[in-house]
């Protein structure tokens, strides 16, 4: 099939890769002219595992293409899916600009039957918006609009894409349904059918009960550590009983990234708007918000005064596998810290191209390497759960680091590893070893 991707960013291009992988011909499009231009030379704007070689291997084939031209890519595709950003206004709510600009854009140039499909999670009732936005402006060209909302991840987009738990495609149209499964006939996925507004439920639904998931072990840990517990025992215990499961039972520094904390704003904003308010999600926000200042409590308490302090950083992407520092929770924690005078020194395997580009990056040192990252620092913390820095030589740590002080926001290292290796150490839920 002939498809089209408005929107080249981390879902679009891996969406539209992970497509042409499969056998279709596929065109990007991106209104970001150095995004496509990159492109075009083959360079690949994000880090996204296995990304580069999907894309090169498609382009080689004559499969996948680029363009910054909307009507060349609305011309090409019999299926054009939207997936440009839906960011959040500052009551919560989503802010659908860059949607409705799209929808106006394929009006003024589409010229026959097409499917539009709405890949970018967007509150429930935008797909009717979107379809009338296009017959106000193009009345006299029949589309249809559905809604496939995406569940990919990134740092395992690839491998999501091409393996999806399920493919939700919400349409009220059999026309639109016939060409959308032949889209997805090649993935041998399970396929949810159902109308429109459902579907785009299921995305904010889903992302806000993964929130939740996180916010309760996370309430969890404050309570094993009022009580001496061990919040990982008790995540393994409470995992392992099937009809919960361990996944997303992890205690941290909170959840980040561009996706929960705008998709569970937005979830509440909806609930209000229609009368319902989701009042539950408002605590998994606070406990959220709480677990940061806990943290960031714990290291003053050790410190007693921030200013002029050497603290060593390893992560700044919001979680491992990413070169994305969207909404971090580490790049929030770093610049607390640095607001409080602290020389920080960051280190991270992928994200510190992007966290360079930060208007307040030149208060920041950026090291080579997590070892070089902690010469004469008189804490450690971890902020991002990167396997490699579980895996250094916490020895050499030991003895580059002024004083000995682990803050821990990943719980990624053994407790008592590193107490018997003589640092104070401090992870989430776990106590102070
Ligand atoms: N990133 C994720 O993990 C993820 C997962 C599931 C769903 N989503 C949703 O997918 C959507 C896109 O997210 P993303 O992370 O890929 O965003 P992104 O910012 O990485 O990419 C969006 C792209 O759209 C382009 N764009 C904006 N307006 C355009 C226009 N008028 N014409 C052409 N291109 C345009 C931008 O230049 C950008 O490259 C959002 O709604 C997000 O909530 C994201």
């Amino acid at each position: 099939m002939n498809l089209t991707i408005i929107g080249s960013g981390y879902v679009g291009l891996t969406t539209g890769a992970c497509f042409a992988n499969v056998g279709h011909h596929v065109m990007c499009v991106d209104n970001n002219p150095e995004k496509i231009a990159k492109l075009l030379k083959g360079e690949i704007p994000i880090y996204e595992p296995g990304l580069e070689e999907v894309v090169k291997t498609t382009v080689a084939a004559g499969r996948l293409q680029f363009t910054t031209s909307t009507e060349e890519g609305v011309d090409f595709g019999d299926v054009i899916f939207i997936a440009v950003p839906t960011p959040p206004q500052s009551d919560g709510s989503v802010d659908l600009r860059f949607i409705e600009k799209v929808a106006r854009e394929i009006a003024q140039v589409i010229k026959s039957y097409k499917v539009i499909v709405d890949k970018s999670t967007v509150p429930v009732k935008t797909g009717e918006k979107v379809a009338d936005t296009i017959n106000r402006y193009k009345p006299d060209v029949e589309v249809d609009v559905v809604s496939n909302p995406e569940f990919l991840r990134e740092g395992c987009a690839v491998d999501d894409l091409m393996h999806p738990d399920r493919i939700v495609i919400g349409t009220n149209s059999d026309r639109a349904l016939a060409l959308m499964q032949k889209v997805y006939e090649p993935f041998l996925a399970p396929i949810l059918v159902t109308d429109i507004n459902s579907a785009e439920l299921i995305k904010h639904a889903a992302n806000s009960f993964l929130a939740l998931k996180i916010s309760y072990i996370n309430a969890v840990s404050q309570i094993c550590e009022a009580s001496g517990a061990d919040v990982e025992k008790v995540a393994e215990g409470i995992g392992a009983d099937k009809r919960i499961g361990r996944h997303f039972l992890n205690a941290g520094i909170g959840y980040g990234g561009s996706c929960f904390p705008k998709d569970i704003a937005a979830f509440i904003a909806i609930s209000e708007q229609l009368g319902c308010p989701f009042t539950l999600l408002k605590e998994v926000e606070a406990i959220n918000a709480n677990m940061k200042q806990r943290f960031l409590k714990a290291i003053r308490n050790a410190l007693w005064v921030l200013d002029d302090k050497k603290i060593a950083v390893w992560g700044l992407a919001f979680k491992n596998n990413t070169d994305d520092i969207r909404s971090s929770v580490a790049i929030e924690l770093v610049h607390a810290l640095v607001k409080e005078g602290a020389r920080v020194t960051a280190y991270d395997p992928k994200g510190m191209e992007n966290a360079k580009m930060l208007p307040w990056a030149d208060q920041l040192t950026f090291a080579d390497s997590p070892m070089d990252c902690v010469d004469g620092a008189e804490a450690l913390i971890v902020a991002t759960e990167w396997p490699e820095f579980a895996s250094q030589d916490f020895l050499e740590v030991k003895n580059r680091m002024l004083a000995p002080l682990i803050f821990d926001g990943r719980n990624l290292l053994d407790t008592t590893t590193m107490k018997e290796l003589g640092f104070r150490y401090t992870g989430i839920g776990r106590g102070v070893a």
